[in-house]
């Protein structure tokens, strides 16, 4: 649900599948990844729902700091500079409710 992830922060979710996702909100929009570093292919946060750098502007990635952008999910800065996060596809109802598209 769009309450659960507030403006400049983020959320993860476990898939069915067991996958790890996590969502975050910029400037009313939602974005959704993969929880996995294309640098080592682990997750990137250290402690729980902490994906974004300490401005709240970044994806940081906890292991080797590499910074996302919140809306591609580009590299910008670290060991992987100019890959990217896997980005999922969602949706916002009307209900409040984000879906994967
Ligand atoms: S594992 Fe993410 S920056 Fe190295």
């Amino acid at each position: 649900m769009t309450e659960d992830v507030p403006e400049r922060e983020a959320r993860s979710f476990e898939l069915p599948d067991g996958e790890n996702i996590f969502v975050t909100q910029r400037d009313g929009m939602f974005f959704a990844y993969k929880n996995i570093c294309p640098h080592l292919q682990v997750e990137l946060e250290f402690l729980e729902n902490q994906f974004l750098d300490q401005d709240q502007e970044y994806i940081e990635c906890s292991t080797h700091g590499a910074l996302f952008t919140v809306e591609t999910g580009e590299c910008v800065a670290g060991p992987c500079t100019g890959e990217f996060l896997q980005k999922l596809a969602i949706s916002v109802h009307s209900d409040g409710g984000i879906y994967l598209s």
